[in-house]
Parts: structure tokens; C-alpha cells; sequence
């Protein structure tokens, strides 16, 4: 088989660059190790940035976005006790829509079958060879071998994807941080607790009141490392999530059976560059953001949107310069949104090792922020998303 751009990954990443391609009358096969229902079981993002929501609308996959998506205008920080409301659309100009990874990534493969694009699932040991020279990618599917010659690979594949490790010793950078702590994460039928969202600051620990629709809600708790899934009880989960609301917010939350559970850690990781001769890394696969802020999705789709302006130039004009310029420009965008996820995860989060010190720095940020609209400005012009 022959195609211009072979995409490893079906994530959003992956599918949002497929849909770009296909609209611009480029050539793309997207391959992913397991199957339709299983991308759609992860229960991940909830918030997209507008540059994310009009590049859903520029793949044509918009529509259900605009008719169920919620737009949120702001959010709120509790700490001790007390609410302060970031009015993102009275600082920025701009909202943030709240719409589920899983809505965006189910309309994008939708989308993709309408357009009869090529996706094949549960393609094993998918690996790129020669993006130095004549670059094709193998996988195994239904006990034989099959390889896929192109121009361009696409690495949309995650953080444990094959794309990052097959260029490992290739002069590649690692820079990582890791958190001593973790999200534990519940989704249930229950109307949100407010209209926004809240990030609780509290001596027990962070947590987020975040929805997915007005009957459906995401809430999460900061844990320990070690916990596991197994030991938080529902019933454990609500009395843990209430004690660290203002009290108005816990004595108003609706509870009931969680639908989904799960832990994950939090980590920083940048990998640098993203670009090897005619190989991309594209979103997870070459950064993860702690989740404080929202930015993991939104960054993995300005990555595309800088790939395809280097991929649509490189066919429509002949130039590669843009392609050369991808690693940089979206580096640019990473690291700040790198900087302000780890700065969202440190002013909302009881870190076990801080002592009284920072413990007092973390107040007084969060003071300066309530009695400075510099400083609230600054908060919402990343939340809401930093420009292309
Ligand atoms: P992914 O969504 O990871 O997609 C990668 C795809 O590649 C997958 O379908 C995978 O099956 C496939 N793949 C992997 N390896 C291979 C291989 N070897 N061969 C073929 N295919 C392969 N972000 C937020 O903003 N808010 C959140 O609340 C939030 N929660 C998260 C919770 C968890 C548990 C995780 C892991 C991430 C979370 N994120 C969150 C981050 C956000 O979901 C990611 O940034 C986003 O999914 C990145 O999209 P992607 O397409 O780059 O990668
Ligand atoms: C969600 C996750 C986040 O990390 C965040 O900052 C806001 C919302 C969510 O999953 O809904």
C-alpha cells in the first residue's frame, strides 16, 4: 500500500490531522493497536480551548460540538473556603467550551467513515523505518505483515507509543517532571455541582468540580501515589470530594453511582525536537501536561494545526519550510503551556514535602490573584488557550 501520510494513532491528535488532510485533498492512513471501542472507553479531557473547538469546525466535525457543548464564560478557585471567580470572558474576550474527549474523538470517526477514510484497528507491532530517506511503516494484523510506503509519518500515538521510542538515541532530549501525588477521577449521572467549574485548594487536598453535561459530572481528588482504584469505595469518594468544597458546594452536591473510576499520575515531559528527517511527534507522544489547566488535548491539536500548515504548504507549494519549522513553533506553544500547568498545578495542590514556607508563598499567590486583575488576566489568557 502507498498513501502521502501514514498516522500512527487514532487519538485526537491522529484524527483531527487525518480530517485536515482528507479536507485539503491529501492522501493519509491512520493505524492504531486496538480497536474503536476501546478509544472511545478512555475517559479522558473535558475542556477545549477555542482554537481547539475551530479546528474541530475546520475538520467538519463541529456540528454536534455547537449543539451540546457547553460554553463556559469562567471558573472559580476555592481556598480556604473561599471562592474567587476567574471571569474568562470579561478578561480575555473569549470562553472555553466544555465537551468531552470522547464526544470529540466519537465525531471525528464519524466523520472520517462518512468520508470513507482509511482506518486500520488492531494493527500490531506498528513500526516506521527510513524517515531519513524513503520512509514506510509495517504492522501486522490477521497474521501477516504489511507495509505502507509514504512521504510523511505521522507519530499521534501517546505517550507509550512506538513513534518517540523508534527515534531514542537519535539525539532526542528528555525534560521530566514528576508529582508526588495523583487524580483520582469519578464520572457519574448527576447533574453538575455548579454551572463552572472549581479548583479547591484545601490543607486535605486538591479537587476539581468538573461536568461533561448538565446531567453528567467529572469530579476529582488529588491521592496519594500509592492508592489504588480498588480502595476508594463511591461513598469514600463523595465524603473525601465534600470535605474539601466550600461548604455551600459540598451541602449542594448531588451524588450518586460512579461510571467510570480511575487514577491517574501526574507528570511533565517534553521531548525535544518533535521532528526527525520525515517523522512528527504530534501530542502525547512528544509532551504530557500535569491535567491542572486542561491542556493536554488542546496542545496535541496546535500541534496538528502546525504539522498540517507544514504538510498542505509542503503539497500545495512545493516548500518544505514550514515542515522545518515545526519542531520549533510548536515547541514555542508547548513549553508555556508546560509552564502554566505545572504553575495551575502548584498554586491547587498539598504537596506532601512543602513546608510552612510554601505553604505561606501558595496563600499569597492565590491573595494576589484575588485582588489583581493583572494577575487573574494573566491566569485566564492561558487557561483560555495562547494563540497559534
Ligand atoms: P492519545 O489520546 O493517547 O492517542 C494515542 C493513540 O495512539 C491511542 O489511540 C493509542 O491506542 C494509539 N497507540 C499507542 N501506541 C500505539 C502503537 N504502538 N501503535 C499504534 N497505535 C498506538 N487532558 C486534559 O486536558 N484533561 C484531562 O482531564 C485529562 N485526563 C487524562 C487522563 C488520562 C488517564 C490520560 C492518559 C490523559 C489525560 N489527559 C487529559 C490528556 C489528554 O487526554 C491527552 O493529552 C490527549 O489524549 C492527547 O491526544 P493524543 O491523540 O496525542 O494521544
Ligand atoms: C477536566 C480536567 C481538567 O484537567 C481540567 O483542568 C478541567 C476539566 C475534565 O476532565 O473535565
Amino acid at each position: 500500500m502507498r498513501t502521502q501520510v501514514a498516522i500512527i494513532g487514532s487519538g485526537p491528535a491522529g484524527l483531527l490531522l487525518g480530517a485536515l488532510l482528507d479536507n485539503a485533498g491529501i492522501d493519509n492512513v491512520i493505524l492504531d493497536r486496538v480497536d474503536r471501542q476501546y478509544i472511545l472507553s478512555r475517559i479522558r479531557a473535558g475542556v477545549l480551548e477555542s482554537g481547539t473547538a475551530a479546528m474541530l469546525d475546520h475538520a467538519g466535525a463541529g456540528a454536534r460540538m455547537h449543539q451540546e457543548g457547553l460554553v463556559h464564560d469562567g471558573f472559580s478557585l476555592s481556598f480556604a473556603g473561599r471562592r474567587h471567580r476567574i471571569d474568562l470572558k470579561g478578561l480575555t474576550g473569549k470562553s472555553v467550551m466544555v465537551y468531552g474527549q470522547t464526544e470529540l474523538t466519537r465525531d471525528l470517526m464519524d466523520h472520517r467513515e462518512r468520508l470513507d477514510g482509511k482506518t486500520i484497528y488492531n494493527a500490531k507491532h506498528v513500526t516506521p523505518y527510513d524517515f531519513d530517506d524513503k520512509p514506510y511503516v509495517t504492522y501486522e494484523k490477521d497474521g501477516a505483515t504489511h507495509r505502507i510506503a509514504c512521504d510523511f509519518i505521522a507519530g499521534c500515538d501517546g505517550y507509550h507509543g512506538v513513534s518517540r521510542a523508534s527515534v531514542e538515541g537519535r539525539g532526542l532530549e528528555h525534560f521530566e517532571k514528576i508529582y508526588p501525588f495523583g487524580w483520582l477521577g469519578v464520572l457519574a449521572d448527576v447533574p453538575p455541582v455548579d454551572h463552572e467549574l472549581i479548583y479547591a485548594n484545601h490543607t486535605r487536598g486538591f479537587a476539581l468540580c468538573s461536568q461533561r453535561s448538565l446531567t453528567r459530572s467529572r469530579y476529582y481528588i488529588q491521592v496519594p501515589l500509592e492508592d489504588k482504584v480498588e480502595q476508594w469505595s463511591d461513598q469514600a469518594f463523595w465524603d473525601e470530594l465534600r470535605r474539601r468544597l466550600p461548604r455551600d458546594v459540598a451541602e449542594a452536591m448531588i451524588t450518586g453511582p460512579s461510571i467510570e473510576k480511575s487514577i491517574a499520575p501526574l507528570r511533565s515531559y517534553v521531548a525535544e525536537p518533535l521532528r526527525f528527517g520525515s517523522l512528527f511527534l504530534v501530542g502525547d507522544a512528544g509532551h504530557i501536561v500535569p491535567p491542572t489547566g486542561a491542556k493536554g488535548l488542546n496542545l496535541a491539536a496546535s500541534d496538528v494545526h502546525y504539522l498540517f500548515e507544514g504538510l498542505r504548504e509542503f503539497y500545495a507549494e512545493k516548500s518544505n519550510a514550514c515542515i522545518k519549522a515545526y519542531s520549533g513553533r510548536a515547541l514555542a506553544r508547548i513549553w508555556k503551556a508546560e509552564r502554566f500547568s505545572w504553575s495551575m498545578t502548584s498554586l491547587t495542590h498539598r504537596f506532601p514535602a512543602n513546608g510552612e514556607f510554601d505553604q505561606k508563598v501558595q496563600e499569597s499567590e492565590l491573595d494576589y490573584l484575588s485582588s489583581s486583575n493583572a494577575a487573574r488576566t494573566a491566569m485566564a489568557e492561558n487557561y483560555v488557550g495562547l494563540p497559534y
